[in-house]
Formats: structure tokens, sequence, C-alpha cells
């Protein structure tokens, strides 16, 4: 897969109508122009939070800002216009900045720090769950993913450090799971999973990346395409698990 492959998304009824949460961010980004630039979307409902985002015919845009859940129902009161959807990605997510910095020892944990990132890395993907997920359609394949993290999975956790983005992270992923079992319950095709992009050239990983060995820090547009194949591969029997790029299955 290089940046220029066609996505295509056969597994879903088409013409399929998406949302994206986060269209602003590296990934979230270039997944709405994935989604945008594949024949079996009609629409994408952009939502970011900064007006940055992608240009596109297919692609209309809504505000939305995850610390104001007003924001979040507003966004799902307007997708309805555009049809019943059939993918959801939340693909917002922090792991620095404002007052946040990834802890190398339990020295440095704060209240603060944490709180704000399991708003932001948990809170906020399971109000948009509860907000978007009755806008799915029934009866068909659909799918709710949202970008999590290997290093959210308690299993894998061999390094330490990274408290909150770890332990929201895992958060995240204890809400996937939850989320799966009632949205089964209403249309057993249902998908809903945590999706892990690997490391990714953007903003977020942006400090960290001196580490990545050669060949393993991927383009935006890549993980984009990436990602999407390994949704339109999985089946409702997949539903509340993590899923790497390359369709590994990540034990939580
Ligand atoms: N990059 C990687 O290597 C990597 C690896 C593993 C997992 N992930 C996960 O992938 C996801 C996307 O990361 P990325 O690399 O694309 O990061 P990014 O470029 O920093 O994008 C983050 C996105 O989150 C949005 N966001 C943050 N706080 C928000 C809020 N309160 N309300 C609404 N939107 C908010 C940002 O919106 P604004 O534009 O308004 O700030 C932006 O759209 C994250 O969940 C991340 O944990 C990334």
């Amino acid at each position: 897969l290089d940046g220029q492959t066609i996505t295509r998304l056969r597994s879903f009824h088409h013409p399929l109508r998406a949302a994206v949460i986060g269209a602003s961010g590296g990934i979230g980004r270039a997944l709405a122009e994935a989604l945008a630039g594949c024949d079996e979307v009609a629409t994408v409902v952009a939502c970011s939070r900064s007006p940055s985002g992608p240009e596109h015919a297919k692609v209309v845009r809504q505000p939305i800002d995850l610390e104001d859940e007003a924001s979040i129902a507003e966004a799902a009161q307007a997708a309805p216009a555009y049809g019943e959807l059939d993918l959801v990605i939340v693909a917002t997510g922090v792991l620095h900045g404002r007052g946040l910095t990834p802890e190398k020892t339990w020295r440095a944990i704060e209240g603060a720090a944490l709180a704000r990132s399991f708003w932001i890395n948990a809170i906020g993907p399971a109000l948009v769950a509860k907000h978007f997920l009755p806008l799915l359609g029934g009866n068909r394949k659909t799918a709710f993913a949202a970008l999590s993290a290997r290093v959210g999975s308690i299993t894998d956790n061999q390094l330490g450090g990274w408290y909150a983005y770890r332990a929201s992270k895992a958060a995240l992923n204890q809400l996937i799971r939850t989320l799966a079992i009632e949205l089964a319950r209403r249309n057993p095709e249902a998908l809903c999973v945590g999706l892990h992009p690997g490391t990714v050239d953007t903003a977020l990983s942006a400090p960290f990346q001196s580490g990545v060995p050669e060949g393993k820090l991927f383009t935006p547009a890549i993980a984009a395409a990436r990602l999407l194949a390994v949704l339109d591969n999985l089946g409702p029997e997949d539903s509340g698990h993590l899923f790497a790029w390359d369709g590994e299955a990540i034990p939580f």
C-alpha cells in the first residue's frame, strides 16, 4: 500500500456515509480525504474543533469540541440531513501539549494532566458514541471505530511510563468493548473497534520520532489507507477488539 492507493470499502453498504471526528488532525484529515476519494462513499461529515480540514465536494463540515457535549450533540443532530451513517471514526486524541508531558516516572504524575488526558482520549470518544451510535443504520455492516494506541494495551505494557496516555487509552479500550456489547444487541452486523495506526508522522508523534526504526514512521495517507483496509476486512465477530494497521489483533 502506498499513499496513492485508492481506498475501496466493498464490504459496506453503498453509497456509504461516513463521519470523521477530529478531521483537522494528521490522521483524521487523511482518513476524511481517503474516504472522500473512495468511489463507494457519498458523503463525509468532517467534524473538528479547528476549522482546518479536508476540502472536497463530498465533505461537509461540522464544528465539534470534545470538551463541550452540546457541540457533539449539535454535530450529531446535523448529520442525519445527509442520510443514515455507515461509518463513524473518532480520530481525536492527545499525548502532549498544554500542561501535558508524557511522564517518565510516577514523580511526574499530575492530577490535572491525568484528567485532561482522560477527558480527550476516553470521555470525549464516549460522548461521541452516545450521540453518533444512534445514527448508524441497521441490518447491515456498520462501524464505529476510535483511534486508540498499542500502548493502551495492559497486556502489552512492558516499558512503563506515559501514565496519563496509557491509562486513558486503556479506559478507551474498555469503553469500546462495552459499547460493542450494547451495539451488537441493536445490530448484530455492527462493529465497534479500536484501531492502532502505527507510528504516524503527525504533530502528536513529532517529539517522539527519533527512536522509530527506518520504514516504521508512516505518512498519514498510508496510515489512513491501511486503517480503512482493516475496517473493510473486519466482520461482526471482531467487534469489541483492538486492531493494528496491519490487521493484527492487539490484546487489551
Ligand atoms: N501519530 C501517531 O503516531 C499515533 C500512534 C498511535 C495512536 N495515535 C492516535 O491517533 C489519533 C490521532 O492522532 P494524530 O497523530 O492524528 O494527532 P494530531 O495530528 O495531533 O490530531 C489530534 C486531533 O485531535 C483533535 N482534538 C484534540 N482535542 C480536541 C478537543 N477537545 N475537541 C475536538 N478535537 C480535539 C485535534 O483537533 P484540533 O486540530 O482542533 O487541535 C486534532 O484533530 C489519536 O487518538 C492518537 O492517540 C496516533
